[in-house]
């Protein structure tokens, strides 16, 4: 351990030691940081039946700084305990940042793979594209989940294909037969978004294999990949940085998403057009595991990256962001789902028995802050629903809407206008709800729209005539 070490666990402690218990808009099952900002999940695994999942954390200023991995470990993916920081920025080759990665497990070890980043001091000629930054591929070890060996930098900027600028991050590792893949995010020199893959014999020393793009060029990075196959169907993640124009226009200063590979994107592969994990407003660098009982995990973060448009009034309380509930993965005929993971069970408690809307009937609930409230059966596509007085999820017109009645920063919706999909029918909706987030889950899961709000009263009203509706408090 370094001095600069000593003095960032000693900082560290300070700021969670200050950090308000008390606020009004904490979340009760979706994990948030302890203190400060949050952004994506890194290193989730289940590692000797223990869940951990690992955040960017900057625990100094809710608003974000220099990134380091906070700690949590879970035996249900609900109730989270907080561990301390795993990996501060202490190295030459992560001192600005030990930026997102991934876990891998094998042999009763866990290996963290992450970008070490590093940003040049000030200089003209420094864009931070193609000059004045690095981003180091680095390795760490535990034996227990709890002891992070030595940092070992196993690449830099010089060992990626040429034609990449300095943008190259976020590794993550599998294997497939003998040998380990790593697959990461770029931005090429002609800024075109694309993923890369090494491979490797010894988990240590990796060697470009090859890259995915796809056929016309779609933004120009292409941040956290992640690859994995569900009920015979091979998907590729990716966060997309520049998309422009057309129905973008309507959407996220940046996507998260999801290609379907026709083939292996380790051979010959062509990808689908690029589908939306989340059509709502705050959602980025989702990253997936697999559990002990084979079941595909996606957890994301619940925020937005260089967003003006809207904010997060917590960050008076001293605390900004938090992760998406863990969802199950799914591809029933060709089409990917997402739903709660079946843990959350557990936690229900049935307010209401299941009761059919009748005529112009609707179902109100008044003073419950969590909840998991299914509308089912929905006929003739009339489906509306009104929360905290301002977020209106409504069918119309062809679209499922998530909108705000007031778009003023000071309002529930801290400054979210509109966010809608082209739905041809609407089905069911499911809403799981915390106390400042709510996730709407259309058609089986089939869309879902994710939105960070501020109510000012916990209620909740539903017009969907002839169909059911039963609700849970979540404890
Ligand atoms: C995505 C991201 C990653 C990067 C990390 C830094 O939100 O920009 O590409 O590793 O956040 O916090």
């Amino acid at each position: 351990m370094n001095a600069l070490t000593r003095d960032l666990i000693k900082l560290t402690k300070l700021a969670e030691e200050g950090a308000k218990a008390s606020d009004r808009f904490r979340q009760r099952f979706h994990l948030m940081p302890p203190v400060g900002w949050l952004n994506d999940p890194n290193g989730l695994c289940q590692f000797r039946g223990i869940y951990h999942a690992f955040f960017q954390y900057s625990p100094f200023d809710p608003r974000g700084g220099v990134k380091m991995w906070g700690h949590y470990t879970s035996t249900d993916m609900i109730n989270w305990e907080y561990q301390g920081v795993a990996l501060y920025p202490d190295q030459p080759f992560d001192c600005h940042g030990v930026y997102s990665g991934s876990a891998f497990v094998e042999d009763g070890e866990m290996y963290l793979y992450y970008t070490g980043n590093v940003k040049l001091e000030d200089r003209e000629e420094y864009d931070y594209i193609n000059a004045g930054r690095e981003a180091n591929t680095v390795l760490v070890t535990s034996k227990d989940g709890m002891q992070f060996g030595c940092k070992k930098e196993l690449m830099r900027n010089t060992d990626y294909p040429s034609d990449l600028s300095l943008h190259v991050r976020d590794p993550k590792v599998w294997k497939q037969g003998d040998i380990y893949y790593m697959i990461q995010g770029a931005r090429t020199k002609a800024d075109v978004g694309q993923a890369i893959i090494f491979t490797s014999v010894d988990k240590t020393s990796w060697t470009f294999k090859s890259r995915v793009e796809s056929s016309k060029p779609f933004g120009y990075m292409w941040e956290c990949p992640d690859y994995f196959e569900i009920d015979g169907v091979n998907v590729l993640s990716a966060s997309v940085q520049g998309l422009k124009g057309g129905v973008w226009e309507d959407r996220n200063v940046y996507q998260s998403g999801y290609f379907l590979v026709d083939g292996d994107i380790l051979g010959e592969y062509a990808l689908s057009e690029y589908r939306l994990w989340d059509y709502g407003f705050d959602y980025y660098a989702p990253q997936s595991f697999e559990t002990g009982d084979g079941r595909r995990i996606m957890t994301a973060w619940m925020g937005m990256p260089d967003c003006e448009e809207y904010t997060n009034p917590t960050v008076t309380d001293g605390w900004q962001h938090c992760f998406t509930f863990p969802r199950e993965i799914c591809a029933e005929d060709g089409i990917v789902r997402q739903r709660p993971v079946r843990e959350l069970a557990e936690k229900e408690r049935r307010v209401q028995e299941a009761k059919i809307l009748s005529g112009s009937e609707t179902f109100e609930m008044e003073g419950y802050q969590t909840y998991d409230l299914t509308v089912s059966g929905i006929k003739g596509n009339t489906f509306r629903a009104m929360l905290g007085e301002e977020l209106v999820l409504e069918y119309r017109e062809g679209r499922f809407e998530m909108r705000f009645e007031d778009q003023d920063k000071a309002a529930v919706s801290a400054g979210r206008g509109l966010r809608y999909a082209e739905i041809e029918r609407i089905e069911d909706v499911r809403l799981l709800v915390d106390v400042s987030s709510v996730e709407v889950f259309v058609n089986g899961g089939e869309f879902v729209f994710t939105t960070r709000y501020y109510p000012k009263r916990a209620h909740v009203c539903v017009e969907a005539p002839e169909a059911q509706a039963e609700i849970s408090e979540i404890i």
